[in-house]
């Protein structure tokens, strides 16, 4: 048997059916999402992040809205958000890969025994995170089990690391480890090319700086014969900033 259907009844629903709700009040266009919170995808996040990102004009604004995104499923496992250390406007700038258990623990990045390391490795070219130095990453929620951050989990962080570049103005970047240096040059060479080598890089606004890719502390903590490599590459990254810096 068939159903019956009354046409004008469903033609009145259609008419007053409301159109779907967004989440969140917008800034821009691009981040006008019709979306329901549960079906965003990676891309409806990473404009979500821009869009946060771009209102920022502070630090801590921005720093406010990294803390309060939800856009990455890593939020769920870790304890905080790990944002950055050190002295924003510095010369130089630290872009690590991403939170591990004691940074995770402590809010703070880069200071487990990889930590250590790079603070030893900045201080034999007259820089610190007290003085000279701004850090940050390019993931701030630890991934479980230590695992490298997946390309998805970059993608949504990426627009809050371009902005806080923007804000911190560094005169050099360097990309601590094959996870930052690939993520930020998109590139398709892996650590051991890019290490030592001078980048270009532009934020999608326009800010320029270049970066050097340097082997991860960690990496050096098991590999310390390639201890020799970083050293090289550090007199590269300290002449380069006499240089910018005039
Ligand atoms: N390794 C990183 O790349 N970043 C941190 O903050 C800590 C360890």
């Amino acid at each position: 048997m068939g159903v019956s259907v009354d046409k004008a009844l469903v033609d009145a629903l259609l008419k007053t059916a409301p159109t779907p709700e967004r989440d969140e009040p917008t800034r821009d266009a691009a981040a006008v999402i019709p979306l329901r919170k549960a079906s965003r995808t990676v891309s409806d996040w990473a404009n979500v992040a821009r869009n946060e990102a771009r209102g920022a004009q502070t630090l801590e604004a921005l720093a406010a809205a990294i803390r309060a995104f939800d856009g990455s499923a890593l939020k769920a496992t870790c304890e905080q958000a790990v944002v950055c250390d050190g002295v924003l406007g510095a010369s130089l700038m630290v872009i690590g890969e991403g939170p591990g258990a004691e940074e995770d623990r402590r809010g703070l990045p880069f200071v487990g025994r990889a930590g250590q390391l790079l603070d030893k490795m900045l201080a034999a070219i007259g820089r610190s995170r007290a003085e000279n130095v701004f850090i940050t990453n390019v993931n701030y929620w630890r991934p479980g089990g230590n695992r490298n951050p997946e390309p998805d989990e970059l993608a949504v962080c990426r627009p809050f690391v371009d902005r806080m570049i923007e804000l911190a103005q560094p005169k050099l970047i360097i990309a601590a480890g094959g996870v930052p240096a690939v993520s930020l040059l998109a590139s398709k060479d892996g650590i051991m090319k890019l290490r030592g080598n001078e980048y270009a890089y532009s934020t999608p606004d326009g800010f320029k700086v270049p970066i050097i890719p340097i082997l991860h502390p960690a990496y050096l903590l098991r590999r310390p014969q390639d201890k020799s490599r970083a050293w090289r590459d550090l007199m590269l990254i300290e002449k380069r900033l006499a240089e910018l810096e005039g």
